[in-house]
Formats: structure tokens, sequence, C-alpha cells
């Protein structure tokens, strides 16, 4: 079986939008977007949602993409800004990511960045900080992944690379239609820009989210 590289879970607003721009982005407001939660309130209604405290929830189609997240995935790929609100060289190692002391990856994290950092293990998460261009981290995370599939976690400036790049093979995108920033950093003006070399199917949720799948001509 191939190693797929997938995005799953993506957000974005209606006009395309997946977070505010990087200068935006911070401690207080990790996404940079006034109400960002209504992004992803459609994956925290689902009784699968990982950080979920009280029972119940969803059991639906929202239920199946949260689940589907971790499916056979080996390792991710996340861009420095989504790890932490912080920019430019590491002036310490306090920074370990925004998610405590149980990250819910469960596998290695590679971290894009020109500033080097060691790993560092949390739980049986390890985060390893690595540059170079899109193909030489893929290949890392490959090997790291030991033949399961790699998931892109974000956010839009790395999702873009690895589809400039053209090694994306899958993704998903859950789009709020009602949504609309007008600015920010953009995954897309229309999904429609992908079709020349993605099969596309979009999937209404009775959330009110569009589930959009993407997968290789
Ligand atoms: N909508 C969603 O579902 C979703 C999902 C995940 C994250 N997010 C949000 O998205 C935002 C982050 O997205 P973003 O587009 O601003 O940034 P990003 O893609 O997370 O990170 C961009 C940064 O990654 C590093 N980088 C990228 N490519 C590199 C390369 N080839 N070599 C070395 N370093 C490289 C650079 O950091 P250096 O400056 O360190 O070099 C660059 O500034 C956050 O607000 C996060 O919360 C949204």
């Amino acid at each position: 079986m191939a190693q797929l590289l997938r995005v799953q879970n993506f957000n974005v607003s209606g006009d395309g939008y997946g977070a505010g721009a990087a200068e935006e982005q911070s401690l207080e407001n990790p996404f940079g977007l006034p109400n960002a939660s209504d992004l992803f309130s459609w994956a925290g209604a689902t009784a699968s949602w990982p950080m979920r405290t009280d029972p119940g929830g969803s059991r639906g189609l929202d239920d199946y993409f949260t689940r589907d997240f971790a499916r056979n995935i080996g390792a991710e790929i996340m861009g420095r800004n989504k790890f932490g609100p912080l920019r430019g060289p590491w002036e310490n190692e306090e920074w370990r990511g925004w998610w405590g002391k149980e990250p819910p990856f469960h596998t290695p994290v590679f971290v894009m960045t020109h500033h080097k950092r060691p790993s560092f293990t949390l739980s049986d998460t390890t985060f390893h900080f690595v540059g170079g261009d899109p193909a030489e981290v893929l290949a890392q995370a490959r090997e790291a992944a030991r033949g399961k599939d790699v998931r892109l976690g974000g956010g839009v400036t790395t999702i873009r690379q690895f589809l400039d790049a053209d090694l994306v093979d899958t993704m998903h995108v859950a789009v709020s239609p009602q949504i609309r920033y007008g600015s920010g950093v953009r995954l897309w003006e229309s999904p429609d820009e992908l079709r020349d070399r993605f099969h596309l199917e979009v999937v209404p949720s009775s959330s009110g989210v569009m589930h959009h799948l993407f997968w290789r001509r």
C-alpha cells in the first residue's frame, strides 16, 4: 500500500480562510480570527472528539470525520505557526505546543521551521523541528510513519507549499459557508482551483458544514 499524505479535518470559512494573518495570531487568540471556534464547532459536537469531557455527542457524518483523523496515521507534518504563537529564533525551549502533557497526535510530529531546536517527547508524541523543501520533510515523516500514512496538519502556508509541490494525495476540508472573514491566510478563492489535479466530492452535513473530499486524478 502506498503511504498517503493526507490533510484531515482542515477547517476554512466560506471565503477560504483557515486563520488570521501570522501577526494576528497570539497566545490569547491562537487562530488570529474573531470567533474562530465557530469553524470547529462541528467537530467539538461529535461523540469521538478527543477533548470531549462529557458523555454524548453526535454519531453521524461529522463523527465519521472526527474518527478518520487518526486512522492509519503514523506521523504528522505541521507548520511552526500551528505549533505556537512565538515567531523568529527560539529564546528558550519552554514553549511545548498548545496541547498540554498529552498531545492528541500520538505519533512523531515534524514541525517545519527555519529555527531549529532539539526534539522533545510529551507522552507518546515526539516533536522534531525540521527545515528543507517539502519533499525532504515528507521523506523524513514517511520513514518515521513506518508504513502508515502521514497527516499534513496545516496551517494554510504549509498546506499550500505541499500542494504547490504536488505532494498531497487526499484532502478533507470542512467549509463553513456562513462564515466569511475577508482577510487572513487563505487556502483558496474557490475549491474549483484544485479540480485540474484532484477529484472533488462535496458532502453536506446536518451541522451546516460542507465536507470537501479531494483525491488525486
Ligand atoms: N483551520 C484549521 O483547520 C487549522 C488547522 C491547523 C492550524 N490552524 C491555524 O493556522 C495558523 C497557522 O497557519 P499559517 O499558515 O500562519 O502557518 P503554518 O503553516 O502553521 O506555519 C508557517 C511557518 O512554518 C515554517 N515553514 C513553513 N515551510 C517551511 C519550510 N519549507 N522550511 C522551513 N520552515 C518552514 C515557517 O516558520 P519559521 O518562521 O519558524 O521559519 C513559516 O513561517 C494558526 O493560527 C493555527 O492555529 C488552522
